[in-house]
């Protein structure tokens, strides 16, 4: 279809990949970018033209849309050296979908103002399967106009979209809802061990959580993972970690005491250093029960 818009991607990982195929099956024509090229093969299969720098990608684009790791990461591929503010004229919508610090988020903003890039901060709450599914909740703060103008491609990737500001707050809302999804994990990991040490039925525990007054759908998706206590990772306890930095750095930025999320840092930061740091981040179960003497 002629008025489809014509988008720029970057970042083709865990939920990189799903995302950007969900709009590829959708229809519209995208331009991808991946650091490390080979994992671009399953676009390019499906259709979509492969660059070779984030400034190509970007390149006579309606929107350009990122999902990448972390702060440098970002700056890299949007204000850096053949970044893609490079490539997009005044007039783009460029859109970060990743985890990142409202403080990165913010020297971005700075240089799209200059540029006359509409910036829209739209992170995702959901895991890979939820990705796949086209399923994420997305949340989104900049230029509202921007958002208007994306919520049909919000709506091939998500459920729900939601616009919650013009400035950093949907990097803030991201944060809030990864501080409580990184506690629940702690919390969940010590209290089964805990009922295990008292020989509870391992399954049949889990089952009970699910349908008691602390079932919620973050821990039901976790069930089969944690009775298999198969941690391959949706998303790993390293990355968890980077999103409880952001949010301490955040926290210590405004003032604001967060001792819970301090101390479950120390348990993310026990997995990383004990080769636990791939696992998904509700591996800290198998962490919590060989300190307590049940080495799994
Ligand atoms: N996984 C989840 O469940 C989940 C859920 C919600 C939000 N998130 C957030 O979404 C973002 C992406 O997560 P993910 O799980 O897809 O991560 P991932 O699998 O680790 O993928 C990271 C992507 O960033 C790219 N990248 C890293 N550093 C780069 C650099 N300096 N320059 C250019 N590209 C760079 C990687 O390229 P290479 O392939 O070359 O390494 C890869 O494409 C993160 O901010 C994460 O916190 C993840």
């Amino acid at each position: 279809m002629a008025d489809k818009l014509k988008i720029g991607w970057i970042g083709l990982g865990k939920m990189g990949i799903p995302m950007s195929a969900n709009l590829v099956k959708a229809g519209y024509p995208l331009k991808v970018y991946n650091r490390t090229k080979e994992k671009t093969k399953e676009l390019a299969d499906q259709g979509a033209e492969v660059a070779d720098s984030p400034k190509a990608a970007a390149e006579g684009q309606d929107v350009v849309v990122s999902m990448i790791s972390d702060d440098s990461a970002l700056e890299a591929v949007s204000i850096g050296p053949g970044g893609a503010f490079e490539g997009a004229k005044s007039g783009t919508i460029f859109v970060d979908m990743s985890t990142v610090s409202p403080g990165a988020s913010a020297r971005v903003a700075a240089e799209a103002e200059k540029k006359g890039i509409k910036y829209l901060r739209a992170p995702v709450s959901g895991s890979t399967a939820l990705a796949t599914a086209g399923t994420l909740t997305i949340f989104a703060s900049g230029p509202k106009d921007a958002y208007e103008q994306c919520v049909e491609i919000f709506g091939k990737m998500g459920q729900k979209s939601f616009h919650v500001g013009t400035g950093e707050e949907a990097r803030y809302l991201k944060l809030v809802l990864n501080m409580m999804v990184g506690l629940t994990s702690a919390m969940v990991a010590e209290a089964l061990t805990f009922g295990e040490a008292g020989g509870m039925d391992w399954e049949q525990m889990i089952d009970i959580v699910n349908n008691s007054v602390v079932a919620s759908p973050l821990v039901g998706y976790k069930a089969q993972i944690l009775k298999d206590r198969n941690f391959a990772p949706a998303f790993s306890a390293t990355q968890m970690a980077k999103d409880f930095d952001i949010a301490l750095d955040t926290g210590r930025i405004n003032k604001v005491p967060m001792p819970m999320t301090s101390i479950i840092r120390q348990f993310y930061g026990t997995m990383m250093a004990t080769g636990k740091g791939d696992m998904d981040f509700f591996g800290l179960l198998s962490l919590m029960e060989e300190l307590a003497g049940m080495k799994k």
